[in-house]
């Protein structure tokens, strides 16, 4: 019998993101994607089935707490498998001047929506034999502390921890972290147009447009899933 495969993945509307998804569309994965909406390019995947499309804003815990994983999954799957890239790298500023709210949306959208959709996979999947996989799109940051990014580089590292710690749980759940490297995306046109005082590392990531070090997020989508054996 074929084998059964459901693909969940978060922040599909843009970035590397988007480019996971079209990559996964255009295979006939029909992928689950989670986040606050899609590109419209995307729109005619979803009305045909070539992708379903879950609402959620994952820095509201209410919001992350109401998706209805369970509802979308196959019931015959044999594999599940988690891309965990929706990511936020605002606020940026000294710790001195970020307000708590930022604080907490960051952690809610980099840490917890990982750690809730995971429990919610658990939950889904506890009564049957299905395997899970969670691919954890990390970053650089969530191991090297960066002055103006600490709730990015905090909230990245809480992520790959609390996955760790579930992988310590759980010796069947594949958890594997992926650094993408420097993508031309809007997180990096964030990044260098942030003010010099609140971001004292500004210049390096300027340095990374003006010597053409920014990869094509596309480019990296294909590594990533031809990697994880998912194209
Ligand atoms: N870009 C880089 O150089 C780089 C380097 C290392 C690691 N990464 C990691 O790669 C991943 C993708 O980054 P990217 O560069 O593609 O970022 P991006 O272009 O800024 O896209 C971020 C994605 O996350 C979604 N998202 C943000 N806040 C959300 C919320 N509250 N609810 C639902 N979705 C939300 C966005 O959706 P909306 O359109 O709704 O905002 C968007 O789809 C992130 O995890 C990032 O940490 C990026």
């Amino acid at each position: 019998m074929e084998q059964q495969r459901a693909i969940v993945i978060t922040g599909a509307s843009r970035g590397l993101g988007f480019e996971l998804l079209d990559l996964l569309v255009g295979v006939g994965a029909r992928p689950i994607a989670i986040g606050r909406g899609l590109d419209p390019r995307h729109a005619a995947a979803v009305a045909n089935s070539a992708c379903i499309f879950l609402a959620a804003d994952l820095s509201v815990l209410e919001s992350l707490e109401q998706i209805d994983l369970a509802g979308a999954l196959p019931q015959t799957a044999d594999e599940i498998v988690l891309i965990s890239n929706a990511g936020v790298v605002e606020p940026i500023g000294t710790l001195g001047t970020i307000d708590g709210a930022s604080l907490a949306a960051a952690f809610a959208v980099n840490a917890l929506a990982p750690a809730i959709l995971a429990r919610k996979l658990l939950a889904a999947t506890g009564a049957q034999k299905t395997r899970l996989r969670i691919l954890n799109i990390s970053t650089g940051a969530a191991r090297r502390p960066l002055p103006g990014l600490a709730a990015y580089c905090a909230s990245k590292a809480a992520a790959a921890m609390i996955l760790d710690c579930l992988g310590k749980e759980r010796s069947d759940i594949a958890i594997e972290h992926i650094d993408p490297g420097v993508l031309d995306t809007d997180m990096q046109t964030t990044l260098r147009s942030a003010d010099d005082q609140a971001l004292p590392v500004r210049q390096l990531f300027a340095s990374f447009e003006s010597e053409a070090k920014l990869r094509h997020p596309r480019d990296v989508a294909r590594e990533i899933l031809t990697r994880a054996s998912l194209l």
